[in-house]
C-alpha cells in the first residue's frame, strides 16, 4: 500500500477547521481599551474536506474569514464562516451566491484578505479571481464587481491613500497575457481610473506599494507557467532564471510609457512594508524572499525572508538593496497614516519552517533594532496590525493587534499590545473558543470607519 501522502501546507496549524462556530460575550485577560470598538477580521485558506494533499497549494484553500467585536471594553463575539464561493455553497448544501457578474465568469472563495471599503466589508484574493461583499457579520453578500465598474482582476493588497481614502491596487489575470493592469478605486467603493501596463510575461503580482509621487509595480520572475497550468498545478505560476526581476515607477497619473523601471537582484516579494518619495527615488522596504516557487511549489518555503531596503531611482533606473533584518519574517505592516509616506517603525511576524508563525517583531528601521517578543515558544502569531491611540497620536503610540495559537490550550487569542511596550504582556488578550489556522491578512475596522 502507498504511504499517505503528506502536505505541510496542511499539517500543524495550517490544518483547516471543519465547523463554523459564533460565540458571544468570549473572555479576556486584562483591559481592553475602550477606544477599540469595531471588528477585527482575517481572511485566510480553510480547504473544505476533500483536497488532495498531493496536489494542494496552500494560496488555493477556500477561504474563511474569522472576526472578532470589540466594544467598549467588551469582547462581543467571535465568529467564522467560509466565504462563499458557488463551490463552498455547494458543498455546504446551500444555494449558490448572488453575483453581478455574468454567468461563467470565474469565482473562487476569495482567501487572502479581508478589509473594509465605502462601509462594505471585502474578502479578497487576486489572479483574476472576483472580490466578494460580507456582512458585518462576515456572511457572504454577493461576488462583486463594485457596482458594475470592475472590469476584471482585483487583488488582495489594496494601499489605501491615506490623504483621499482611495484605495490603488495592483492586478494580474493569465488571461490578459503579458499585461497588469493598475486600479484606483474612489472613496464611494467605484472604480475611477484603470490603466493597462505591458510586461515582458505573465508575473505573479501580489501587492503594490505606493508613494506621494508613485505606483510600484512588482514585475518579478514568478510568473505563469503554461507547462505547470497543463500539467493541471493548482497553481500554476513558477520560478523563471530567465526572467528579469525589475520594479516599476508608475507616476500616479502617468501612463504605462511614464514608467521608470528599475532592474534589480532576482528575488520575490510578496509584501512591501512601505515605501516613500526621497528626492529623485523611491525608498522601499519589503520583504525579500530568495525566489518562489523554485524548488517548493505547495506554497511559499524558498530560504529565508528578511527585511530588505531598496532605493529606485526614478531618472535613471538605478538602484541599490541592503538588508535591514535577516531574521526570518513576513506579514510587515506599519502604521497606515504613513502609507507612501517615511515611516521609521514596521511590525512583521517571525516566520519559520514551512511558514510557522511564531514571534511578533517590532523593526526600528532607521536604526535596524528589531524588538522580538520573548513568548513564541508558547505563542505562534499571525500578522501583526497597528492602531494608533487617536488621530494625532505618534508614529508608534497605539497598539498592535494579532491573533496567536496558545500552544498549551491549542486555541486561539487575539493579543493587543502596547507598541510602546512591545515585550510586555498584552494590555488585553481576548480568548477564543476555537483555533484559527495560520493564515494570511486581517484588518481592524474601528465602527467609525
Ligand atoms: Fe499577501
Amino acid at each position: 500500500m502507498a504511504a499517505p501522502v503528506s502536505n505541510p501546507f496542511l499539517e500543524q496549524n495550517l490544518a483547516p477547521v471543519t465547523e463554523e462556530l459564533t460565540a458571544y460575550d468570549l473572555k479576556v485577560t486584562g483591559q481592553l481599551p475602550e477606544q477599540l470598538t469595531g471588528r477585527y477580521m482575517r481572511n485566510g485558506p480553510n480547504p473544505m474536506a476533500d483536497v488532495d494533499p498531493d496536489r494542494y497549494h496552500w494560496f488555493v484553500g477556500a477561504g474563511m474569514v474569522h472576526g472578532i467585536r470589540l466594544e467598549i471594553g467588551n469582547a462581543r463575539w467571535y465568529r467564522n464562516r467560509w466565504v462563499r464561493s458557488p463551490e463552498v455553497a455547494a458543498s455546504l448544501g446551500e444555494p449558490a451566491p448572488q453575483s453581478d457578474w455574468p454567468a461563467g465568469h470565474g469565482a473562487f472563495a476569495a482567501n487572502t484578505n479581508v478589509f473594509a471599503h465605502n462601509g462594505k466589508t471585502i474578502a479578497s484574493v487576486e489572479a483574476g479571481f472576483p472580490p466578494i461583499e460580507l456582512t458585518d457579520e462576515l456572511e457572504t453578500v454577493k461576488i462583486t464587481n463594485f457596482d458594475g465598474t470592475l472590469p476584471h482582476a482585483f487583488s488582495a493588497h489594496p494601499k489605501r491613500d491615506p490623504h483621499t481614502g482611495e484605495l490603488h491596487v495592483m492586478t494580474y489575470w493569465w488571461g490578459w497575457g503579458n499585461q497588469l493592469q493598475y486600479i484606483v478605486v474612489g472613496v464611494d467603493g467605484r472604480v475611477k481610473h484603470t490603466l493597462d501596463i505591458p510586461v515582458p510575461g505573465g508575473p505573479m503580482v501580489h501587492d503594490i506599494a505606493i508613494t506621494e509621487r508613485y505606483a510600484l509595480v512588482f514585475d518579478l520572475p514568478c510568473v505563469f507557467s503554461l507547462e505547470a497550468a497543463t500539467a493541471g498545478a493548482s497553481l500554476p505560476y513558477r520560478w523563471d532564471n530567465d526572467y528579469e526581476a525589475r520594479i516599476g515607477l508608475l507616476p500616479r497619473n502617468g501612463v504605462a510609457q511614464d514608467i521608470t523601471w528599475c532592474p534589480i537582484d532576482p528575488c520575490y516579494i510578496f509584501h512591501p512594508m512601505n515605501a516613500y518619495d526621497d528626492g529623485d527615488s523611491v525608498v522601499l522596504d519589503a520583504v525579500r524572499h530568495p525566489r518562489m516557487f523554485d524548488r517548493e511549489t505547495r506554497g511559499p518555503d524558498e530560504g529565508a525572508a528578511t527585511l530588505d531596503r531598496w532605493v529606485l531611482n526614478g531618472i535613471d533606473g538605478s538602484s541599490t538593496h541592503d538588508t535591514i533584518s535577516d531574521v526570518a519574517q513576513e506579514f510587515p505592516r506599519v502604521d497606515e497614516r504613513l502609507i507612501g509616506q517615511r515611516h521609521r517603525f514596521g511590525y512583521t511576524a517571525g516566520i519559520g519552517q514551512v511558514f510557522a508563525q511564531d514571534a511578533l517583531m517590532k523593526t526600528d528601521v532607521d536604526s535596524g533594532e528589531v524588538e522580538r517578543r520573548s513568548d513564541s515558544d508558547r505563542y505562534g502569531y499571525g500578522e501583526p496590525v497597528f492602531i494608533p491611540r487617536d488621530a494625532e497620536a505618534a508614529e508608534d503610540d497605539g497598539w498592535v493587534m494579532a491573533l496567536r495559537l496558545d500552544s498549551q490550550t491549542g486555541l486561539s487569542e487575539l493579543a493587543v499590545i502596547d507598541a510602546q511596550r512591545f515585550d510586555e504582556d498584552p494590555v488585553a488578550v481576548v480568548h477564543l473558543p476555537a483555533r484559527v489556522p495560520n493564515g494570511f491578512h486581517g484588518n481592524w475596522v474601528p465602527d467609525r470607519s
